[in-house]
This record gives structure tokens, C-alpha cells and sequence, in this order.
């Protein structure tokens, strides 16, 4: 048996997370100790997910919360290094690229212990991006490099990483999809919401290029204003974005009117249901558009670049500049059915995480 030290931090964390909990307890080739950083605390943005994925309690609550970048990091890395000094284990597992990865493989690799990065090699070759610098860095020094697509292994061997340590895996937050798939559909959150399927559009919106600055911000709210004309609106909002919009003039029209529902962050379940029955997903998060694309439904994603190329180029993911007319004509072309159809990229089949405990307990 090893001991492998599993972290998650932030929303999207939990769901890769759990996949790996689960493969790895399944595996019998692991010990799992299970750490969470508290990078997000809120309940509807941590707890929820640990109790719908079926994940144990963590061994470990870190509790670093919000901060600045620097400050964010160094409290991980502080609280995270007598947790490894005391439990010394055989490998440390970070996934995705949030402070919370950076901070933990930082430590990790510092005190000698294996270093493993799922979801590696992935580039948006945007380095305003934090997330960016959160790659580069995490995949500079891990030992082992599993990725979710084929870009993140050509950019790897473009790094210099050795073709030996990259491993094509598969995607884990698809595991998860998967795996909890029949749970969400059940939770027919849509028709709880008063949502026809194929009637609605569903929006998130987190990134700081988008909802830091105010006139970015005002015209996305600009752009749902145009959808809501269309069909409903449901838009779940990050704490991040939830200040930012209420001091808008925009923001207050947004929560005034009557086809737009804004709601706190929605559990993981009743979330995937309502983006399996939307119109059109509107997002600029990383996760949601791997999960649009393995449920064959459309997503506009606001960005001028995405590090998950395979979700352009097979699936049902388009990008978009932040422009208000062109994201509501997105939507008309959604409800009219006139989008690109999409197929499922390689390996994206729920057994990523088997494979990856597989071949990490052969090589460690
Ligand atoms: C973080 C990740 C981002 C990821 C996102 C997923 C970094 C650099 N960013 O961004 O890559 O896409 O998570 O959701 O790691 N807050 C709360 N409650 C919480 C958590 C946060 O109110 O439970 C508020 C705080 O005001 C905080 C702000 O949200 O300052 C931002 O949180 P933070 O974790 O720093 O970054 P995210 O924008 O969530
Ligand atoms: N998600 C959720 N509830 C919400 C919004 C998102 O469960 O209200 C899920 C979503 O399905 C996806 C994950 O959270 O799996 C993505 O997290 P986020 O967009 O915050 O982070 P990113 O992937 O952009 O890093």
C-alpha cells in the first residue's frame, strides 16, 4: 500500500478529487490521505460537493481562505508542510491549477516527496492568466504528468518534460460526470425551476479578466439582458462575482428582471442537470466546458483563448469575444438547433482514474 496525499482547495478540485478518492480506495493500492486547503469555504462552494460526491470527511482542513495571490500561496505552503513532515507520503496528487496546486507541489517537491499533476500540460498560453503561471509552474517539477487531452502532452514534450513521465489518462472530471450522471438527471432541477428543457440558458462567470473589470462585467450583463429577451436565464454566481455586480447600475437591472434568476453557487447535482437540459451554457470556466462537451451541449465560452483546445476542436464548445449582439445571436442559434454537433474526445469515458492509480501504483 501507498500513501498518497490527495489535495483539493477550490469548486472544481472537489470534483476531480473525488474521482481519484474513489479509483484510488477502489484500487486497493492506496492509502488515501485526504487534504483540504479551505482555498473555498463557503458551503455551497465545499461542503455540498463533499457530500454528493460521496467523498469521506478530509483527514485534513487546512482552513488557509481568501487572500491575495501571495498570500493565499504562502498559506498553504506553511500550513501544508509539517502536515507532510508528520504523514510522510509516498506521493502527493494535486489536480487542476489553482493557488492551492501551485502552493501544495511547491512543498511537496521540496521535501523530496514524488509529485503527481493531473489535468497537466494544458496552455492557454495567457500568462495574465493566474491559472496559467499555476500550470507552468506545478508541471515544471512534477515527476508524474497526467493529461486529459492530446495539446497537454505535445505542449509537455515541447516544455522538455521527459516522454516517459507524461501518461494521456483521460479527463477526471468526466469520471465524475459519469459516474453521478443518473444521480443529477433525478434531481430534475430544471422542471423544479419552472425550465423547459432546450428552453433556457445557463451562465457562470468567474474570471477576473471578466468580472474584475467593471465595463467587462457590464457588458456580459448586457449580453444576458439580450438573452433573457430570448428565453430565461439562470446564472449561479461565484462569490467573486457576486460583489462585483451588485455595484453595478447593470447588476441591479440584472437582479430586477423577471426572466433572469440569479442564485448562490448550485450543488454539483442539481448543477449538472440544469446544464444537461439548457439551451445554450454561457461560461467562462475551464471545467464547465469539458462537461458541455461530454454531455453534447452547447457552450459559448467568453474568452479570447481556452487551454482545453479538444473542446473547440471535437466538441460543442465555441469561444467568443465579449460582445453582447454576437453572444445573443449564439443563443438564437442554440434554441433554433442550429449548432455544431460535437463527439466525445478520446479517453473522456469515466476510467481516468483507474487508469491513472493503475499505472501510479505499477511505477511508484
Ligand atoms: C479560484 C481559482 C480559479 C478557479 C476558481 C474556481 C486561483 C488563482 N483561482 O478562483 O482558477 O477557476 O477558483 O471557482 O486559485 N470567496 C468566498 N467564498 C469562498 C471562496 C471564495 O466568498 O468559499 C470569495 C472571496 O472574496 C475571495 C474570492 O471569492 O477573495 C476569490 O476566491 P479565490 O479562491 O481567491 O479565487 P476564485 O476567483 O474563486
Ligand atoms: N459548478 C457547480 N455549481 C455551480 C457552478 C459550477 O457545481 O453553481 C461546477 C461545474 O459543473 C464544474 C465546476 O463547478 O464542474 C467548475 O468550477 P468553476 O467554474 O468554479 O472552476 P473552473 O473549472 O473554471 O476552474
Amino acid at each position: 500500500m501507498f500513501k498518497a496525499a490527495l489535495i483539493a482547495g477550490a469548486r472544481p478540485n472537489f470534483i476531480k478529487i473525488a474521482a481519484l478518492e474513489y479509483a484510488f480506495r477502489q484500487s486497493g493500492r492506496f492509502e488515501n490521505l485526504l487534504i483540504h486547503t479551505g482555498q473555498h469555504y463557503d458551503a455551497k462552494m465545499s461542503d455540498i460537493f463533499f457530500r454528493q460526491l460521496g467523498m469521506p470527511e478530509p483527514d485534513m482542513y487546512l482552513g488557509v481562505g481568501s487572500g491575495s495571490h501571495a498570500s493565499q500561496t504562502a498559506r498553504v505552503m506553511t500550513e501544508i508542510e509539517p502536515v507532510f513532515q508528520e504523514h510522510k507520503p509516498d506521493v502527493v496528487l494535486v489536480v487542476g491549477d489553482v493557488n492551492s496546486t501551485v502552493a501544495t507541489a511547491l512543498t511537496a517537491k521540496k521535501l523530496h516527496i514524488p509529485l503527481v499533476h493531473v489535468e497537466a500540460g494544458l496552455r492557454s498560453f495567457d500568462r495574465s492568466m493566474p491559472e496559467e503561471i499555476n500550470r507552468m509552474a506545478t508541471d515544471a517539477i512534477s515527476d508524474w504528468l497526467y493529461v486529459s487531452e492530446p495539446s497537454g502532452e505535445k505542449h509537455l514534450l515541447a516544455e522538455g518534460q521527459p516522454r516517459d513521465r507524461i501518461v494521456f489518462a483521460g479527463n477526471v472530471m468526466i469520471d465524475s460526470l459519469r459516474r453521478f450522471e443518473d444521480q443529477a438527471r433525478a434531481t430534475a432541477e430544471h422542471e423544479k425551476r419552472g425550465l423547459t428543457a432546450g428552453g433556457y440558458f445557463l451562465i457562470t462567470a468567474h474570471r477576473p479578466a471578466m468580472v474584475d473589470v467593471p465595463d467587462r462585467l457590464a457588458i456580459f450583463a448586457d449580453a444576458l439582458i439580450r438573452l433573457a429577451d430570448q428565453a430565461p436565464v439562470i446564472f449561479p454566481i461565484h462569490p467573486r462575482t457576486a460583489a462585483r455586480l451588485e455595484s453595478l447600475p447593470i447588476g441591479k437591472q440584472l437582479m430586477a428582471h423577471d426572466h433572469i434568476h440569479l442564485t448562490e453557487p448550485i450543488g454539483y447535482l442539481e448543477f449538472m442537470c440544469l446544464m444537461m437540459h439548457a439551451g445554450l451554457v454561457v461560461t467562462d470556466s475551464g471545467g464547465i466546458q469539458e462537461e458541455t462537451t461530454a454531455l453534447l451541449q452547447p457552450c459559448v465560452t467568453v474568452r479570447p483563448n481556452t487551454e482545453r483546445p479538444v473542446t473547440v476542436d471535437e466538441g460543442t464548445n465555441i469561444l467568443m469575444e465579449l460582445d453582447a449582439a454576437a453572444i445573443a445571436e449564439a443563443g438564437r442559434q442554440a434554441l433554433a438547433g442550429e449548432w455544431k454537433e460535437g463527439r466525445i474526445p478520446e479517453k473522456w469515458d469515466g476510467h481516468a482514474s483507474e487508469r491513472i492509480a493503475a499505472h501510479l501504483a505499477d511505477h511508484l
